[in-house]
């Protein structure tokens, strides 16, 4: 497992700055250890926008010292510090690291844990010692104020705004199938932050297990409000457990749910996908929606339905007003499931399984979709999949269109999360 060591020499408003550095790269000479070894990156902060790259006149010859560790040494500096730890997490990422020994004084580690939680995952293994406790600050080291941590995360934030997108601009598809009294869409790829091969650049979800971390998450999903005309706090997703359990929103929420009814304006709901179909339905009539998260386990589980359901039975949807829509996911063509499985969706329809023979047989999970919502009460004509040809498709195979969608089964663990999502315009007439 690669392994990093970034060692913290931010010291701002110290007046005997150059004493301090000076002790604290003797310090880190013997505390780090020469010779081939994990590389080493030296935290300096913030730089006035002319003299970004580039160590000050104080700085430089003090930094030679480090030649002494006779390994690599890269100087990290930006035009503020979280741009700095920016340019660190990208190099941890290219190295494809995960260990990262963090030698910092005692009162900075404080700082130093805001930008691990904001900017890092779980994924990463952060291991803090007190390297520069043997050399101390001769004008003291108070420790950080609440203030100053907060001021660390609103600047991490007003950092990654800036940033420029990866990858165009963000592009949504929308189904012809919904009212226009909705405002809703799949998003894709493109037009966000994440810079990761796998998670370039629309990553909207974050896990302990990813390399995208919560504020880089946060960011795409701020860009994607300003396009879909949506605050962040609206947004609401699913806690996801592959299950059928569906959150009617003006109740209390079930611990886990993979799908969510609505009658409110003012939310937007949303649902994940990465192979996974994101379902939208709309019920025009009535003003209802719901979303739901399906894989093929929520698929065997009824999620579709029980969607369905939940906007019958709390909010009196007919059955015959309601739209369904299914978004981007893996195709037949990419996705198999060993024969045990496989045989569940054969025994919903025999049309839901190519190849029955084969060790591997392929699963068509759209399909066995449309066949449990029609025998539901679900109008054929009123859903929108693959097998429609008369309209723009949003049914597209996430796993065939590399440049447009992530997707699980072709990217394997830090994989990308493009969502559906859906939300009642307030005071608007239904056509339909
Ligand atoms: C450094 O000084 C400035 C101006 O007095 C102050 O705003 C800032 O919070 C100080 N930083 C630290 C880490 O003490
Ligand atoms: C939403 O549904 C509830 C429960 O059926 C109902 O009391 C309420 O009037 C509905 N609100 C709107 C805006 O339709």
């Amino acid at each position: 497992m690669a392994k990093v060591i970034l060692v913290d020499l931010v010291h701002p408003n110290c007046s005997q700055y150059s004493l301090c550095l000076d002790a604290r790269i003797s310090r880190l000479c013997t505390f780090v250890g020469t010779g081939a070894g994990e590389p080493v990156y030296v935290l300096l902060g913030q730089r006035a926008a002319s003299a970004a790259e580039s160590p000050s006149a104080t700085e430089a010859p003090l930094l030679e010292n480090l030649r002494r560790l006779n390994r690599h040494v890269h100087v990290l500096t930006g035009s503020s510090e979280a741009a700095a730890v920016y340019s660190f997490k990208r190099a941890v990422d290219q190295l494809d690291a995960t260990v990262i020994d963090v030698v910092s004084s005692g009162p900075r580690q404080a700082g130093l844990r805001v930008y691990q939680e904001r900017l890092f995952t779980a994924r990463y293994n952060f291991q803090y010692s007190r390297g520069f406790e043997s050399a101390p600050c001769p004008s003291g080291e108070p420790p950080l104020t609440c203030t100053q941590l907060a001021a660390i995360g609103e600047q991490i934030d007003t950092f990654l705004q800036h940033l420029p997108a990866v990858k165009g601009d963000i592009t949504i598809l929308k189904s012809s199938m919904i009212s226009d009294c909705f405002s809703h869409g799949f998003t894709t790829r493109k037009g966000g932050i994440s810079y990761i091969n796998t998670l370039t650049s629309l990553n909207l979800f974050s896990s302990c297990r990813r390399r995208d971390s919560p504020a880089e998450v946060s960011e795409n999903l701020r860009r994607l409000g300003l396009r879909a005309g949506f605050l962040p706090h609206q947004l609401h997703l699913p806690k996801v457990n592959h299950a059928s359990d569906v959150w009617v929103m003006s109740k209390a929420a079930p611990d886990s749910y993979d799908g969510i009814v609505t009658n409110q304006t003012g939310v937007v709901i949303a649902a994940p996908g990465a192979d996974c179909m994101p379902l939208l339905f709309t019920d025009p009539v009535r003003k209802v929606i719901g979303v739901a998260h399906a894989g093929w386990k929520g698929t065997l589980l009824g999620i579709a339905m029980a969607t369905v359901k939940a906007m019958v039975l709390h909010f009196g949807s007919e059955l015959t007003n309601v739209v369904a829509v299914i978004g981007p996911s893996v195709g037949p063509c990419c996705f198999t499931l060993d024969q045990d499985s496989a045989r569940q969706f054969l025994a919903i329809h025999p049309a839901c399984v190519r190849d029955v023979e084969s060790p591997r047989p392929r699963v068509d999970i759209r399909l066995t979709t449309r066949v449990l919502l029609e025998r539901g009460g679900v109008l054929p004509q009123h859903i929108h999949d693959d097998s429609v040809t008369n309209r723009p498709s949003v049914t597209l195979c996430t796993a065939c269109h590399p440049d447009t969608f992530y997707s699980h089964v072709r990217d394997g663990l830090d994989f990308g999360t493009q969502i559906g999502f859906l939300q009642i315009r307030e005071s608007s007439e239904c056509s339909y």
